[in-house]
């Protein structure tokens, strides 16, 4: 068999067939060396390997014992605590307050009698300190270390045997073995798997801070997310109060699975009632306002969609969507335009969902439609109605998942009637008016006259 050779650069971990002076890929010279093949396998069928234990599909085993942290949201998006032996990545745009939430996290823990460490490359201990100070979490026994050399954080680790490890931030950890700057490809990489393996190796749960980075100088937490069992975002507009745990990826439970916080002066602050917060500041009914009924992980969640339309002075009119898919928007303008017979050209279209909050669900789409449309026309949807439901690309309203739990947190914070699609599962009476809509024109002759 032919061996396959691969160089690498040492530095941005680009791979190449063949060895060049220059990486094409960051820039680097010399950079590049010659890598061993990872694995070349068995060299003949007959070399023995030992058997190992193979056991069937029935096998009963418990399920991971979970460490609660005291703070639900952070629970709930871990799916139900900290399982032990995990790791976990945190990413975020720096600045965004990752470090805040570990850090209380750690002492919660620490109050519920977990061994933590807290172990910061970005800091010196004495920042740190002076955040838990600002926090209020002086009292709880969390083990503090500043230092970014891998091989003295193993060691420590080892002596230790935490019950959780936290490290601050993964890019500014370094391994001796590796030749490249801390924070490039190949560096962040095998400080995660170092930190990965010991994890598994010694029943060591760690949490990984990553930064998400706009350029190609750093390695951001994509990189790494393949390695661990969970993948956590954190999310929120600098601007606004409000910031959101996700889980993209979760070996332990669902992904998708959202935690809200608020940003006040003494950290972070759990939001138990998520749609109450979405929807603050909604007495007066206002053209271009949508209240949306979503699913986010396992709960309800109300969000209101505001959309602005106006006439536009360009050739190829504006279409600026934040909180949603914009390829979705724009299906959503070609169906009303196509099958409804309301045109968008020569209008600019401003959509956005109040709060900072990102809605990926086709079931907003109705929502959408109703929050465009009512801007277009200048009649305000009744402020306590609640739309749902997939527009699919004939005009048709399709139902959706979860109709039931839906309609129930809409009656639960006082809303009375839903505009829904035809043939949904409204079984379980919530106490709303529920008006059930086989396509995209029935709904627009409803609402909005004959269109
Ligand atoms: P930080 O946790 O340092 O962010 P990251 O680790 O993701 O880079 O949070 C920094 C921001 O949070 C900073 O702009 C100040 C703000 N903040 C508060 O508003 N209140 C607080 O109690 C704390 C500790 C930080
Ligand atoms: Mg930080």
């Amino acid at each position: 068999m032919k061996q396959t050779t691969s160089f690498t650069c040492t530095v941005c971990g680009a791979a190449y067939r063949k060895w060049a002076g220059k990486c094409d890929a960051c820039g680097g010279w010399n950079t590049i060396v010659e890598e061993a093949p990872l694995s070349t396998g068995p060299k003949s069928l007959g070399a023995k390997g030992r058997p190992i234990p193979l056991s069937d599909l029935a096998t009963e085993e418990a399920p991971p014992p979970r460490a609660s942290s005291g703070i639900a949201e952070l629970d709930r998006v871990l799916g139900g605590g900290l399982v032990p032996a995990s790791a976990i990545l945190v990413g975020g745009d720096p600045g965004i307050g990752k470090s805040t939430l570990l850090l209380q996290a750690a002492a919660s823990f620490a109050r519920k009698g977990l061994k933590c460490l807290y172990i910061s490359g970005e800091e010196a201990s004495a920042q740190v300190r002076m955040r838990a100070q600002r926090l209020g979490l002086t009292d709880a026994p969390v083990g503090l270390g500043a230092e970014t050399n891998l091989r003295d954080i193993l060691t420590t680790l080892d002596a230790e045997r935490p019950a959780l490890a936290i490290i601050d931030s993964i890019q500014t950890m370094w391994l001796d073995s590796v030749e490249a700057a801390p924070g490039s490809v190949s560096q962040v990489r095998a400080a995660a798997h170092e930190l990965v393996s010991f994890a598994k190796r010694r029943g060591v749960a760690v949490i990984l801070v990553g930064h998400v980075t706009k350029e190609g100088q750093i390695a951001g937490p994509r990189v790494v997310e393949h390695m661990v069992d969970t993948v956590l975002y954190f999310e929120g507009e600098r601007g606004h109060q409000f910031r959101i745990l996700r889980a993209v990826k979760n070996r332990f439970g669902p992904a998708d699975e959202i935690g809200v916080f608020e940003m006040t002066g003494g950290g972070l602050a759990e939001v138990p009632n998520p749609s109450a917060l979405f929807l603050a500041n909604r007495d007066q009914p206002a053209p271009g306002s949508a209240v949306f009924s979503g699913i986010e992980g396992t709960r309800p969640v109300l969000t209101e969609i505001q959309a602005l339309v106006a006439p536009s002075t360009l050739a190829s009119p504006r279409r600026t969507v934040v909180g949603l898919d914009s390829g979705r928007v724009s299906t959503i303008l070609a169906v009303l335009e196509a099958r409804c017979g309301i045109p968008f050209a020569g209008l600019d279209v401003f959509l956005n969902v109040a709060g900072g909050l990102r809605v990926n669900e086709p079931a907003a789409d109705l929502a959408v439609a109703g929050a465009l449309l009512s801007a277009r026309e200048d009649v305000a949807i009744p402020p306590d109605m609640v739309l749902f439901g997939e527009i699919s690309l004939s005009g048709a309203l399709r139902p959706v998942g979860q109709t039931e739990n839906r309609l129930k947190e809409a009656s639960k914070l006082g809303f009375s009637q839903a505009t829904v699609p035809s043939r949904s599962k409204i079984e379980g009476a919530s106490g709303l008016t529920v008006r059930q809509m086989p396509d995209l024109t029935a709904f627009v002759g409803e609402m909005f006259g004959a269109g």
